[in-house]
């Protein structure tokens, strides 16, 4: 009988050869995947997960969308790379136009958000001729050159390079309100735009823009005081600065509008297109309106181009979202979902002694592990345990400690009552000992 030929370790493989640490989620879950079905991933062992990491949020159609497949196969056997101009590209733009927020129907594509950030950077540094980007504190925006030191990230590295026209400000955060109760909160973040606008009064050079995310979403899905994003519109448009709303992750439906800035009611000069975008196709955008891209170094042929921006398959994978987010019943179902995972949140934060601060908007939940001995947030070592303990009852959550909540966005009621349940299970007291 000829021997069996040795089953290669995956996870070693991409440690030995993966270029810089492979990803914590994916050490701590030490799972192999096979493939996607729907709001499911599976494994090697054929064993299948929920998975509310969505690759976090770039999956949010759910794996495999039959009508997203098609069109990429298509697509991608008739022209998948032109340096003319196609089709696909004239109307997805098309497409994109329609939904995009009053004013801002022109859309440069790429290929990733960092990438799209910083042509909005650039963007609004060249129309202003101004040089100083204010972000706010924990959000993120990329892990770029310059865009590694938004929100207060890198700040040794930045104070090392000399790097002094990206800065950050405290985001306000809101905390008297679960997902449930979201609605009922009145701040503004008065104190925050406060500070930002004193900490402004003093950049030499002045402000181009300010770059906020409408939720904080690596941070832990953290929604800010719910009107304090038309506030800082109005601050913006008095003092002259470029307002960029970078909708990587609240974009294309997960909070149950295709845009945050419809949920929130605001229209920023710029908005970031990222993630779901794409489906899992690599797509981003940067939208904004005639009048800054033709008072920019961007009015220039070329100078907005890039080796996959609007390839043609890219194009393809972007009209099967559109088409798919805006099709009948999709956003409805964010809602509707969203309004059962919230629910379910507050009677598991009720109910377990590890979880605390549950929150968000739609589907963009989140909640805090918390070590029940002190009440504080729970250590890498707990949190780890409790990130097992959900993945063993079948349910994959995006990041411990401050847990973020992505499902796909095409989840089903009865899914999301088993995500709850697994949660409960998972997160029960004494669930995790020792
Ligand atoms: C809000 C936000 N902006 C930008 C980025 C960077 O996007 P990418 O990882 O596609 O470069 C991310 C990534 O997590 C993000 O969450």
């Amino acid at each position: 009988m000829a021997a069996a030929a040795p089953v290669p370790d995956i996870p070693d493989t991409i440690r030995r050869l993966g270029g810089g640490g492979p990803r914590r989620i994916a050490e701590n879950a030490g799972l192999v995947i096979t493939h996607g079905e729907g709001a499911h991933l599976v494994d090697t062992g054929g064993r299948r997960y929920l998975d509310f990491a969505t690759a976090m949020g770039v999956a949010a159609i759910g794996h495999g969308h039959p009508r997203w497949t098609a069109a990429l196969s298509e697509q991608a056997g008739r022209l998948a790379a032109c340096v003319l101009h196609t089709p696909e590209h004239a109307e997805y733009l098309e497409g994109l136009a329609e939904v995009l927020p009053e004013g801002l129907e022109r859309t440069a594509l790429y290929s990733g958000g960092t990438e799209a950030v910083e042509v909005a950077v650039r963007l609004a540094q060249s129309v202003t001729g101004r040089r100083h980007l204010v972000s706010f504190t924990t959000g993120f925006h990329g892990k770029s050159t310059g865009l590694r030191f938004t929100g207060h990230r890198h700040a040794e590295e930045r104070a090392w390079l000399g790097v002094d026209w990206v800065h950050d400000v405290p985001y306000p955060i809101c905390t008297g309100h679960d997902a449930v109760s979201y609605l009922d909160c009145d701040g503004d973040g008065t104190a925050a735009l406060r500070g930002l606008d004193e900490y402004a009064a003093g950049l030499d050079g002045g402000v181009a823009a300010v770059i906020v995310e409408p939720i904080l979403g690596t941070a832990g899905n953290l929604p800010p005081e719910r009107r304090f994003l038309a506030a800082l519109r109005r601050l913006c448009t008095e003092r002259g600065w470029l307002l960029v709303l970078d909708e990587s992750i609240t974009g294309f439906g997960r909070l149950g509008t295709v845009f945050a800035a419809g949920w929130y009611e605001v229209t920023p000069d710029i908005l970031i297109l990222g993630k779901a975008i794409g489906g899992g196709y690599p797509l981003s955008g940067v939208a904004a309106g005639s009048r800054l891209w033709d008072s920019s170094l961007f009015a220039e042929p070329s100078a907005t181009s890039s080796s996959y921006g609007a390839n043609p398959v890219a194009c393809a994978a972007g009209l099967a979202v559109l088409d798919i987010v805006t099709g009948e019943g999709f956003l409805e179902n964010v809602r509707s979902v969203g309004a059962r995972l919230a629910g379910g949140l507050r009677r598991l934060e009720a109910e377990s002694p590890y979880v605390a601060a549950t929150r968000g908007v739609g589907m963009m939940l989140g909640f805090d592990l918390v070590d029940p001995d002190t009440g504080e947030l729970a250590g890498s070592d707990l949190s780890r345990r409790l990130f097992l303990s959900c993945l063993e009852r079948g349910l994959l959550v995006a990041q411990v400690p401050r847990v973020r909540l992505n499902a796909p966005l095409t989840l089903r009621p009865d899914e999301a009552d088993a995500a709850l349940e697994a949660l409960a299970a998972a997160l029960a007291p004494g669930a995790v000992r020792g």
